[in-house]
């Protein structure tokens, strides 16, 4: 795992965006996992302005609330509509959300889990963190093996994801389709942002805390392959913090991310 902390959000969004751009134009034809919520609205709008083509890329979104219809305008159908599918160039047959509105949620999460596997698994897969450590919405106790699958919401997420209903924590749904922490762990890249003082605490459990099914994101530190790229706000309760830096400060690859 690599910490990368950045002096503010804009530099933090900035840089994720970058990794995802070149990624983009290196591999066309990218299997991107993403990922709702503020933090990335950013993401999108930027790699929405650098003009990249997402044409070749098929892409699986991490999760989806049940019971709302994909024209809802609280669902994640509908955030990346209007934060990302509607404003580039991706097939929207390839642009995959979980079917919150499926009769048969065992079905639709063993055909999302055969979809991503088909496609010949996810490369890079965005990822954002939850007040209570959830990646995707795999709330605390889902097990660090776990794959697509309808799961509960905690009263924390149901409260801190409340904006979009009406600031009522009992509006939002009780439920989420999201992939499994298995599923997450099988992508070859993880990247995880988060930015602002309410996910500094989160941040240092996940990334320094002991592994636990309470917090599902510390389960990223068994990934080969995973960065967490933060802002100042959210490393205040990082105890690495120096050793952070200088790995930073020294690594060939961010000497174009220096200030
Ligand atoms: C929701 C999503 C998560 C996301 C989290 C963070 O709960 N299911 O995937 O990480 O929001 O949201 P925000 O960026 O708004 O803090």
């Amino acid at each position: 795992m690599e910490v990368i902390i950045r002096p503010d959000a804009a530099r933090a969004v900035a840089l994720v965006a970058d990794l995802l751009e070149a990624r983009l134009r290196r591999h066309p034809e990218q299997v991107l996992g993403l990922a709702t919520g503020r933090t990335m609205e950013q993401v999108y709008a930027a790699l929405v302005d650098s003009g990249v083509s997402f044409s070749h890329v098929t892409s699986f979104n991490l999760d989806e609330y049940i019971g709302l219809s994909p024209e809802d305008p609280r669902s994640y159908h509908h955030y990346m509509h209007e934060h990302l599918f509607s404003r580039i160039d991706i097939d929207p047959a390839r642009a995959h959300v979980p079917q919150g509105d499926a009769r048969d949620l065992a079905a639709a999460a063993a055909d999302y889990e055969r979809l991503i596997r088909r496609a010949g698994g996810i490369d890079v897969q965005l990822l954002g963190i939850g007040e209570a450590g959830h990646i995707g919405f795999n709330e605390p106790l889902s097990s660090l093996a776990s794959r697509t699958r309808d799961k509960c919401l905690t009263p924390t997420t149901r409260a801190q994801n409340a904006s979009m209903f009406g600031d009522d924590p009992e509006q939002v749904p009780e439920r989420a389709l999201t992939m499994g922490v298995g599923t997450i762990l099988e992508a070859r890249e993880l990247i995880l942002l988060a930015t602002g003082s309410a996910k500094a605490a989160i941040v240092a459990r996940a990334v320094e805390g002991p592994i636990s099914a309470m917090v599902s994101a510390s389960a990223l530190q068994l990934h080969p392959n995973c960065k967490v790229i933060v802002d100042e706000a959210a490393a205040t309760e990082l105890q690495g913090r120096e050793y952070y830096d200088f790995v930073f400060a020294n690594e060939p690859d961010w000497a174009a991310y220096r200030d």
